[in-house]
């Protein structure tokens, strides 16, 4: 008997009846930046995620495709609002379904961390914008979105998902982290409606339930929904924490979610928990521990894992059904199967500066870049700048 076939992380996992996956190791959602300004691939995109489908991982996903063609992170992301954007994805979801590869796609709405708009308006539950956004533009204003706006959110989402079955994907992620919209209702600190949308854990979730219901309609059951959820934003007690989300995981369970991926952080944070690894794993681990025990679904998390082994050791201990994985993708698209393959010696690791996560905001950068992966290394003028200036 293969040793592999031993370890915990390479058992299959099930999406409900949607999709299998061969093993529990999954490529987060990362944003490449490698979109024209209208949100079309271009054609590096392709090769990276198919490189990323090669390495060894049993799922994943394309990370932020924007559901709303006016909100934006930066002018080179994943747009998913139009039939043309889903033909434009086919190809990759057709190398997809040969390999038997379940590839998700992440449906976002930047909400209170997207750029302004050309009104200078940023959309967020009780008009509070991200500082990080407000500190690069002091004159942009936070609006309260009125319920009109919140409901042609849904439909954003829903229209988006819709594109995304076009394009032929077996999975959909709905961002519900990292401080963007629909993690900004969830949080107790950025909602504060005492409206239908606010109020209690489950009804800052409703954005979030109704999306998940409105997806399900539209897609007749055919694509498996899963969720990534925010489960710490790094803010303690009065932010945004797993303690809060017990009742809103057993309504995604209910609402016909096939898994749930969480994670930590927002823009404000993000650079704590890049820094401080341990604690942002140990959080991790015992966030997702605390959220499984509410649901049968699959739960997982991504967030400082570094191996196959530790992935191993979570999932076989009990504090996740998955793993996945980030920036160690970026560094070595093939990493886990060459680790499976026992050619650990190989792998070219993260060096965990996340120098790739600056990339996004860096008028200087073109596209994210890596240190030490060749086929995308980060120019030397770039690194330079980053290694005198970000550390
Ligand atoms: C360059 C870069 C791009 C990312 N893009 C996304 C994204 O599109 N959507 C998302 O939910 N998270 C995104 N993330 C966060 C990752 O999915 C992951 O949660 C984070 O990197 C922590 O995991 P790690 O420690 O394994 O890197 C990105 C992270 C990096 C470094």
């Amino acid at each position: 008997m293969n040793n592999n076939t031993l370890m915990p992380a390479t058992r299959a996992l099930h999406f409900g009846a949607h999709a299998v996956s061969k093993n529990r190791l999954y490529f987060s959602s990362l944003g490449m930046d490698l979109c024209d300004e209208n949100g079309f691939p271009r054609p590096e995109f392709f090769t990276v995620y198919e490189s990323l489908m090669d390495g060894g991982c049993g799922f994943g996903f394309l990370g932020n495709a924007s559901v709303d063609a006016g909100a934006r992170y930066n002018s080179r992301g994943l747009r998913l609002t139009s039939a043309a954007h889903a033909q434009a994805l086919q190809p990759l979801f057709e190398a997809a379904r040969k390999r038997g590869f379940p590839l998700g796609v992440q449906l976002q709405h930047y909400g209170p961390q997207a750029l302004p708009s050309e009104q200078g308006i940023i959309l967020s539950p009780s008009a509070i914008a991200s500082s990080t956004i407000l500190n690069a533009f002091p004159l942009a204003r936070a609006v309260e979105m009125s319920n009109e706006q919140i409901l042609r959110c849904i439909d954003q989402f829903t229209d988006a998902a819709c594109h995304a079955q076009q394009a032929g994907a077996s999975l959909i992620q709905i961002q519900a982290s990292n401080g963007y919209l629909v993690s900004s209702f969830l949080s107790p600190k950025t909602n504060l409606r005492e409206d239908q949308w606010g109020g209690s854990p489950l009804k800052r979730a409703r954005l979030l339930l109704s999306i998940v219901e409105s997806i399900r309609k539209a897609t007749g059951d055919n694509v498996a929904i899963t969720v990534r959820l925010g489960m710490d934003d790094g803010l303690g007690e009065e932010g945004q924490h797993a303690a809060l989300l017990g009742e809103v995981m057993v309504a995604l369970e209910a609402g016909g979610v096939s898994a749930i991926t969480c994670s930590v952080g927002i823009s404000e944070t993000f650079r704590f928990f890049f820094k401080n690894k341990e604690k942002a794993l140990a959080m991790s681990r015992e966030g997702c521990r605390y959220l499984k025990s509410f649901v049968r679904i699959p739960v997982g998390f991504t967030g400082s894992v570094e191996d196959v082994a530790q992935a191993n050791e979570i999932i076989g201990c009990g504090d996740a059904d998955f793993v996945g994985f980030g920036r160690a993708m970026l560094a070595d698209n093939h990493f886990i199967a060459k680790e499976l393959a026992g050619r650990k010696d190989l792998v070219m690791r993260c060096k965990g500066d996340a120098f790739c996560f600056r990339d996004k905001k860096e008028p200087m950068a073109e596209r994210v870049y890596c240190c030490v992966n060749p086929d995308y290394r980060r120019p030397e003028k770039l690194q330079l700048y980053y290694e005198e200036n970000l550390k």
